[in-house]
């Protein structure tokens, strides 16, 4: 059966409240800090050795739609009407959206240790604890804006600049490929300071604290990002119907940039060993 991934501003209240509690019950068991370790064990980059399956690479796409999933499985084990929403960035662009309410999400970050003080992931409830981190503090920091420093959430036609890319992904396969869509989704800049080009990274840094890096799993906001980074993946893919197919189609060659580093449409992606291919075809939700 398809299940529905909704838009989170349409969520009503109850539907927000059981999202929440699933995730709140994920993380009492301690299976929500396994997928913020798993995330972290895959947060490798260009300048790292060995296979770069989630970041920086080609399956960019298809592994994080995997975690999703997941998730999304762990999820409706505990409340099986429950899926993830998606965060629409180019319309909910500021820190009074709904998203951030009491309700839901909770707000931003308060004083100089930017330490997240409403709602149910707030560190006084006791519920949410951050364990697994890769940065100090044991409780949810947000930066909404980076108002030392400010930034906009990407805009309809950033994000549009990346979705009319003819391709994929191109060579060399990593942060740096000038064309494609999925760096210019995930947002990788080839020339400095370039703000089309940072579409999936500048939402990171526009939420700040845990969702800067490797743990940004730390905050339940990166799956409703990454919900709808998939929806975008999705429908670039009904865009452009030929050029759809994952690059590369096989390993680089002999000598070629990437070659041994990337997962190419035949191969299989870890932890889960699940083939690229598995996550192109239809999916067991849609969105509304
Ligand atoms: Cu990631
Ligand atoms: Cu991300």
């Amino acid at each position: 059966m398809v299940y529905t991934r909704s838009n989170q501003r349409s969520l009503t209240k109850a539907q927000k409240r059981r999202f929440v509690d699933a995730v709140l019950t994920l993380k009492r068991k301690g299976r929500y800090d396994e997928f913020v370790r798993t995330h972290i064990e895959f947060y490798q980059g260009d300048g790292d050795s060995g296979l770069r399956v989630a970041h920086m690479a080609p399956s960019f796409f298809p592994w994080h739609r995997k975690f999703l999933l997941e998730f999304e499985q762990a999820l409706q084990q505990v409340d099986p009407a429950v899926s993830v929403p998606y965060w629409d960035w180019t319309v909910d662009r500021t820190p009074a959206a709904s998203l951030w309410g009491e309700d839901f999400l909770g707000g931003d970050g308060q004083g100089s240790d930017r330490k997240v003080t409403t709602g149910p992931f707030a560190r006084r409830n006791g519920t949410w604890i951050v364990k697994e981190t890769v940065t100090d503090g044991d409780y949810l920091m947000r930066e909404l804006g980076r108002p030392r420093a400010p930034i906009d959430l990407p805009s309809k036609a950033e994000l549009a600049d990346a979705l009319d890319e003819p391709v994929y992904d191109a060579e060399p396969w990593n942060s740096l490929a000038s064309a494609g869509l999925r760096n210019k989704l995930e947002g990788w800049p080839v020339r400095r300071g370039d703000p089309t080009w940072s579409n999936h990274n500048r939402v990171h840094r526009w939420v700040g604290g845990q969702m800067l890096g490797g743990g940004s799993v730390n905050d339940p906001v990166f799956w409703l990002h990454h919900a709808f980074v998939d929806l975008c993946w999705t429908r670039w893919s009904r865009s452009h119907p030929k050029a759809a197919a994952y690059l590369p189609a096989e390993q680089p060659a002999l000598g070629r940039p990437g070659r041994g580093r990337v997962i190419a449409a035949g191969q299989r992606m870890p932890p889960w060993n699940t083939p690229v291919r598995d996550m192109l075809g239809p999916m067991p939700y849609r969105y509304e």
